[in-house]
């Protein structure tokens, strides 16, 4: 039997679409999430927490490939050293790492922490791969979602997005952890830039909702590296193909977009 391969964050929003891809590869998967999940064919849960470290070093014993997915608001960084250290305890052959775009450009403390954790995956020791990619889809939905809760909106001008489907970034990723390990490849971006005006505009349609728009600026260093568009992929990054209008259309909450 195949070792497993250690899918970590593999319950979340891009781990459920890549975990099947690794399955269907032919390789048992070993899922790691604080709060675990349903056993599927091939597939065991493991919970461990990466931020305090807790119960991690059973959940690698015996991989040699790892995906390292889980991540969160704070601490990516911490969470990607403890996970490196047992890693390489373990001695894992392939680490391959979920990084944002924009990570080295954008100065904000969350991306600092996800260039951090970057930095803990190539300094590892392990033989590494890393892709950086821009917002899934359903991560900018959940955000106008949250955006249109309130009944003036804020509209930060100048901000741009380019969603992209996350069972795209989960088939890359899939493709990226069964070969040979890569180092930094190039980004995988939405295949459409749309300014957040924009966005809203086809979600307010998509939902049925009106909200009146203030419009913002965001402040400093950051505010101005979102306005020359240091979270959209550099030219030469590779694009998915579903547009957000294809998602929107099948996922909004009540009608869709014409
Ligand atoms: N979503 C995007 O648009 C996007 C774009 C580019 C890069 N990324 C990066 O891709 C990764 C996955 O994103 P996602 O949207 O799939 O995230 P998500 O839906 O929020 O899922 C996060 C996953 O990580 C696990 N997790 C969180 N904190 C953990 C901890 N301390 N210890 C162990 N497991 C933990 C969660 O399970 P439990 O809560 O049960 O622990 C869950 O399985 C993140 O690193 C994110 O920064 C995301």
């Amino acid at each position: 039997m195949n070792a497993p391969i250690l899918v970590t964050g593999g319950t979340g929003t891009i781990g459920r679409h890549v975990v099947p891809l690794l399955r269907a590869a032919g390789h048992p998967v070993r899922v790691l999430s604080r709060r675990g999940g349903g056993p599927g064919d091939d597939i065991t849960h493991v919970t461990a927490d990466l931020l305090t470290g807790a119960d991690l070093e059973p959940a690698v014993r015996g991989v040699s490939t790892v995906l390292h997915l889980a991540g969160g608001a704070k601490g990516d960084d911490r969470a990607t050293a403890n996970l490196v250290g047992a890693a390489r305890r373990a001695g894992v052959t392939h680490l391959t790492h979920i990084s944002v775009t924009g990570a080295d450009r954008v100065p904000l403390a969350w991306t600092r922490s996800k260039l951090d954790a970057e930095r803990a995956v190539v300094d590892s020791g392990i033989p590494w791969t890393v892709l950086r990619a821009t917002q899934v889809h359903d991560l900018v939905l959940s955000m106008l979602a949250a955006m249109t809760r309130l009944p003036v909106v804020p509209v930060p001008g100048g901000l741009r997005l380019q969603p992209v489907d996350a069972a795209e970034v989960a088939a890359r990723l899939a493709e990226l952890t069964l070969g040979e390990p890569a180092g930094l490849v190039p980004d995988l971006a939405g295949p459409e830039t749309y300014g957040i005006g924009e966005l809203l505009t086809g979600y307010l349609a998509a939902s049925g909702k009106r909200r009146a728009r203030l419009p913002v600026r965001i402040p400093g260093r950051a505010g101005r590296a979102y306005r020359e568009g240091a979270n959209l992929a550099r030219p030469g990054a590779a694009t998915g193909v579903r547009t957000w209008a294809a998602f929107l259309a099948e996922r909004a909450p009540s009608r869709p977009v014409a």
